[in-house]
């Protein structure tokens, strides 16, 4: 079976009856959405929180039961992708433009459970995916040029001719670093500038990382050896 799906299926063995879900958006989310639909169509009974509009409308179309971040101030567990996952667990995401939405779930989530291929695993964050950086429209010049004082090569996310519009009405900016040698610390840095909503560096997030195989899928938990 394909990775991300070994590593979504592997991911319903974490969920119990009665939980608030944080829903994670991108390819292996949706994976999960669908395997976790054929669940509670079988009988669980979960409540899901989506991350975004598509996984939203997914959710709803599979008939999982949702609710909101007003409703709930808790969330039992995020199951969600990511674009690089390090030793310590420490995470990009944004690829798929949902960053601002998955961090505040993350927030308040007890667990995070990441579902990876091992394409996703480094040694170093940034080895391979930019950081994305949503920002607020009127700052998104000034804040380019703030990220290549801070030695980025940055690039406004498109979709299509025009700029990526995340659901929260604001750009992308994909900031690439040489080297991050201190992911929390750029983390902070980055979101001090002026016009920054959010960025894609996860730090001390996630407890969980499920890598699929084309075989199966191993759970490697916080704090495990190995
Ligand atoms: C969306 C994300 C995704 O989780 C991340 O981009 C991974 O996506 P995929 O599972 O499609 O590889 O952060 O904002």
């Amino acid at each position: 079976m394909n990775p991300k799906e070994n590593a979504a299926r592997k991911a319903l063995e974490l969920i119990q009856s009665g939980m608030i879900l944080g829903l994670g958006t991108g390819s292996t989310a949706e994976r999960f959405v669908r395997a976790l639909a054929e669940e509670v169509a079988k009988g669980l009974t979960v409540v899901g929180i989506p991350s975004s509009k598509e996984t939203e409308e997914l959710a709803i179309s599979l008939g999982i039961p949702l609710s909101t971040l007003e409703e709930h101030g808790k969330v039992d567990l995020t199951v969600d992708g990511a674009d690089e996952v390090d030793p310590s667990f420490n995470l990009i995401k944004g690829l798929g433009g949902a960053l601002v939405r998955e961090k505040i779930l993350a927030s308040v989530s007890r667990g995070m459970a990441v579902i990876v291929d091992s394409s996703k695993l480094t040694d170093r964050l940034g080895s391979r995916s930019p950081v994305p950086v949503e920002v607020i429209p009127y700052g998104v010049a000034p804040c380019r040029r703030k990220l290549e004082e801070m030695g980025a090569s940055v690039a406004l996310r498109l979709a299509g001719s025009a700029p990526f519009v995340t659901d929260n009405g604001n750009q992308v900016l994909d900031a690439r670093f040489k080297q991050i040698p201190d992911p929390a610390g750029l983390e902070s840095q980055i979101n001090d500038i002026p016009g920054v909503v959010g960025n894609g560096l996860f730090i001390g997030m996630a407890d969980t990382v499920i890598v699929g195989t084309e075989e199966g899928a191993t759970v490697k938990r916080k704090g495990d050896r190995g």
